[in-house]
């Protein structure tokens, strides 16, 4: 156990970003809580240790303003929903997660199965897909933008920018917050116009959507700021694209790697949920996120100081052999999976109903139409170069059409 403050890496080295399971383990065993000294900063990887960061509110804190470590003049705006506890964060939060409730989710059913079915369409008479590209990347952030309220005219704009948005803000790890990212282009400013008069309109005529919802906010008898709403429009797309992206395609590789288990899953579909399940442990979308402790505290023998910002490390956790059998085995059958992958507490994620919907509906309708799946080979696997998040960039794959070569009926609603 360490009682000093051992300086080390706390992120897995950048060409392990898609194996970082013995990095993890080799800190689960040495150093469960360790510290980086030049960024001032500590990680914990522990099952036991991770849970307790997360569900422990009231001493580690989701505001990351508290941080004692030093901000620069362009700082990021953390998201308020994010970043705040206790009521003012169950009011930023509830009226979103409204959206999510099983019985909302529900309703997008019939859109969720559209859009995957016409996405594939664009593909499947080629005999080759790029997961991410052609289905993982599109379907989340086209249901993330619909929901937010953009209009179908300024889709495309919209995207532009959108990805645009995205580059800028990867350049930079998240972890390392004392460094500067570049200033945006002229795009940046588009985009932020453009919110600002969306959100103004739907003030004054407000839809069903979550930007509605944002827009006529009350949190502690008062109406979120502009910059508090476009940073909510902002959250709402990053949360609910990105991860939503890894676990499809993840999905796809790890039953590219377990041939048995995409055998069955043909089979027997009704096990489709509990392997997508077991997907979000195994390759935890979400790999860290941080807390800062409101006060001096110990955690496993040592002592954090009150503004010392705390990794949890999901993907360790959920690779702990202390909390689960047999952890770097994918099993479809293990129960029960009290995996940490969607957070745990009072910021557990509200949006994994839908996520689990997304990734129901894409890898049915991909055991349904294509057969005989198989990477390209020559096509080495990118991992996301945020090391908080696990993905594949790409994953290009080859089949044939399931039914013998016909195209099978697509099943839309
Ligand atoms: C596989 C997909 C997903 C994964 C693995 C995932 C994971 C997580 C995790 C680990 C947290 C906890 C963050 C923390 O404790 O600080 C979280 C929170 C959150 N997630 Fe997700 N998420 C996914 C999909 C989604 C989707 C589809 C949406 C929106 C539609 C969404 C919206 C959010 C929001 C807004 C929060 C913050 C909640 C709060 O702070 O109260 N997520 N997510």
């Amino acid at each position: 156990m360490t009682m000093d403050r051992p300086l080390l890496p706390l992120v897995p080295p950048a060409g392990e970003r898609l194996a970082p399971f013995p990095f993890y383990a080799d800190r689960r065993r040495r150093h469960p809580v360790a510290y980086d000294g030049g960024e001032g900063i500590w990680a914990v990887y522990r099952y036991a240790e991770v849970r307790r960061v997360l569900a422990d509110s009231d001493t580690f804190s989701s505001n990351r303003g508290l941080t004692n470590r030093p901000r620069l003049a362009f700082p990021d705006r953390v998201p308020d929903l994010v970043n705040s506890d206790g009521a003012r964060h169950r009011q930023l939060r509830d009226p979103i997660a409204r959206f999510f409730t099983p019985a909302s989710v529900a309703r997008l059913e019939p859109r969720v199965s559209e859009l995957v079915h016409r996405l594939l369409d664009r593909v499947v008479p080629t005999g080759r897909l790029d997961v991410v590209r052609d289905l993982a990347d599109p379907l989340p952030l086209t249901l993330s933008i619909e929901l937010l309220g953009i209009p179908p005219e300024d889709r495309e704009r919209f995207l532009g920018w959108w990805s645009r948005w995205l580059v800028w803000r990867n350049e930079r790890p998240p972890y390392r917050r004392n460094i500067a990212r570049r200033r945006p282009g002229p795009w940046a400013e588009e985009l932020d116009v453009y919110l600002r008069r969306l959100a103004t309109q739907r003030v004054l005529e407000p839809r069903g959507d979550v930007l509605s919802t944002l827009v006529a906010m009350e949190v502690g008898g008062e109406r979120l700021r502009e910059e508090e709403i476009l940073d909510g429009c902002a959250l709402f797309l990053v949360a609910g694209h990105v991860p939503v992206t890894y676990l499809i395609s993840s999905t796809v590789l790890t039953l590219l790697e377990h041939p048995e288990v995409l055998r069955r899953l043909r089979a027997e579909p009704a096990a489709l949920p509990a392997a997508i399940e077991e997907v979000v442990r195994y390759r935890s979308p979400v790999q860290a996120v941080s807390r800062v402790p409101r006060r001096d505290t110990e955690l496993a023998g040592a002592v954090i100081r009150e503004g010392e910002e705390v990794i949890a490390w999901i993907g360790s956790a959920n690779r702990d052999e202390a909390r689960f059998d047999e952890p770097d085995r994918f099993d479809v059958d293990r129960h029960p999976n009290p995996h940490l992958g969607f957070g745990v507490g009072s910021h557990f994620c509200f949006g994994a109903p839908l996520a689990r919907l997304q990734a129901r509906t894409a890898l049915t309708a991909l055991l349904e139409r294509l057969d005989n799946l198989e990477r390209v080979e020559g096509e080495p696997l990118q991992a996301s170069h945020n090391p908080f998040l696990y993905g594949t960039v790409r994953l290009p794959v080859r089949f044939t059409l399931a039914g013998g070569g016909r195209p099978a009926p697509p099943n839309r609603p």
